[in-house]
């Protein structure tokens, strides 16, 4: 299967959302408290929201969406967060297109926006029980380096840091 990884565009936006609410919840239910799983969900993957940053990214290189023919597979978006250093901020593969590749292309084209601009390192924050996204990290190289107060949430919970040389 060719799967072409672009930036995202307006039509696509509900299939984003779509892909990581149903990410979260398949993702982290068991893992994380309801509660969060659906506060984050309201925060981050309303239509608004996602419309407005694929519209105008904001301080990263905006969404990606990996695709077969129209359909959205997956979805996700990196940038910069020091001059030579790179981050995955989000990625989510449809929960029925997982474990075929879809995660890795996007992946691949994340980095090579990093690259471009000039990274030599990539890191990225997960769940420290997310252990389908621990694995597939360390499959790309990436070590996990320690842990750190997680992002963008009200919970005390610390994120698993990974980081690899690219
Ligand atoms: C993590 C995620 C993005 C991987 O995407 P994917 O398209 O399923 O992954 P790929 O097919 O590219 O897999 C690449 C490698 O990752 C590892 N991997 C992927 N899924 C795995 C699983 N269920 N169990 C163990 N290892 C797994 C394997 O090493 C795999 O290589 P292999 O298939 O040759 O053994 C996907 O599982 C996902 O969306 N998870 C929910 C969201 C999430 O946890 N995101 C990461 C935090 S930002």
């Amino acid at each position: 299967m060719t799967v072409p990884v672009v930036p995202a565009q307006q039509r696509h936006v509900d299939e984003i959302c779509r892909i990581c609410s149903d990410g979260w919840r398949e993702t982290y239910t068991r893992l994380l408290p309801d509660e969060e799983i659906e506060t984050t969900i309201d925060e981050f993957y309303t239509t608004e929201r996602v419309a407005k940053e694929v519209r105008s990214p904001d301080g990263w290189d905006g969404w990606l969406v990996a695709l077969h023919d129209e359909d959205v597979l997956g979805a996700g978006g990196g940038g910069l967060t020091e001059l030579t250093v790179g981050e995955v901020f989000v990625l989510y593969v449809d929960p029925a297109e997982k474990r075929k590749g879809v995660g890795s292309r996007l992946l691949e084209t994340m980095t090579a926006q990093q690259r471009n601009k000039g990274a030599t390192e990539q890191w990225v924050s997960i769940v420290p029980s997310n252990e389908i996204g621990k694995s597939f990290y360390r499959k790309h190289g990436f070590e996990v380096v320690g842990e750190r107060e997680a992002y963008g949430d009200s919970s005390d919970r610390n994120s698993l840091r990974l980081r690899r040389s690219l």
